[in-house]
């Protein structure tokens, strides 16, 4: 079951509030929410956050607790719909956090694994690599008419050494999303460090949450965004939760909040990315 697919979402019917395009609050299926208790306390804090939307993102070929099987996927969104189709606080979306896989082209319009039916689609990486032929990869995804989102390159190791790769990438078109907790520090002074670069260089587009519970990775962005702002100003730092994700909600072409410039100029590409 669709839950909740819009076409027409604005600001008024958010209330102008942040939206979350990246959480894993769908209880029992991969390493987010264990339980629906679980996933209640997640939609009270987004909801206290002043979070007006989220889009559940369920790990794709990753984490699944149930061999990604499509019908229990499809079963577990029916019952989310169920549950929170009162809920008049926040809106929910659906979404899907694809790791990255050679068939990823076929397998997301299949399965309807992108952003609210729209051409955006997030995809993971390994945390320490980013896979011979990605390159490929995207340009098929843009061929079939997707948008690649690059879930939180902030974490992987191969970017942050390397930053030119994401350059090349989101000079190519994709888009990348930040994750709030890096920029705050809960994932080490290394992320953080990394996360500020990229958001300076313009080569992140928005800010999500990548919830997975309600202690330790929790559905909030207000303070990534207070962080944002200290780096790239108010405006910008408030578009990166609400402007961009509003957009892609909506199939829209995401508004530029700058161009993007190559952290390492200068430096060529080699090896597997190289070419
Ligand atoms: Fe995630």
């Amino acid at each position: 079951m669709d839950i909740k697919v819009k076409t027409y979402f604005s600001r008024n019917s958010a209330g102008g509030s942040l939206i979350d395009l990246h959480t894993h609050l769908l209880p029992d299926w991969d390493d987010g929410a264990e339980s629906w208790e679980e996933t209640d306390r997640m939609v009270e804090i987004a909801a206290s956050d002043g979070i007006g939307a989220v889009c559940l993102t369920p790990h794709i070929f990753r984490f699944s607790r149930h061999q990604d099987s499509q019908e229990t996927l499809e079963e577990r969104f029916g019952q989310f719909y169920e549950r929170y189709k009162d809920e008049n606080r926040v809106m929910f979306f659906r979404g899907a956090e694809v790791f990255i896989h050679p068939d990823l082209v076929r397998e997301v319009g299949d399965r309807t694994l992108s952003i609210n039916q729209s051409e955006y689609v997030f995809v993971e990486f390994p945390s320490d690599q980013i896979p011979a032929g990605t390159r490929d990869l995207f340009y098929r995804m843009m061929l079939a008419g997707y948008t690649p989102i690059i879930s939180h390159p902030e974490r992987n190791d191969l970017l942050g050494r390397q930053p030119e790769i994401l350059f090349d990438l989101v000079s190519r078109g994709c888009l990348a999303q930040l994750t709030a907790g890096s920029l705050t520090g809960g994932f080490g002074s290394e992320v953080k460090k990394r996360a500020e670069i990229f958001l300076k260089h313009h080569l992140v587009h928005l800010m999500a949450s990548d919830a997975h519970d309600s202690k330790n990775r929790r559905p909030v962005l207000s303070h990534g965004v207070e962080a944002a702002a200290r780096i790239v100003g108010q405006e910008t730092a408030e578009a990166l939760a609400r402007d961009v994700p509003e957009a892609i909600l909506n199939n829209r072409l995401v508004p530029e909040l700058g161009r993007p410039v190559c952290p390492s100029r200068g430096r060529k590409l080699f090896g597997l990315f190289g070419g």
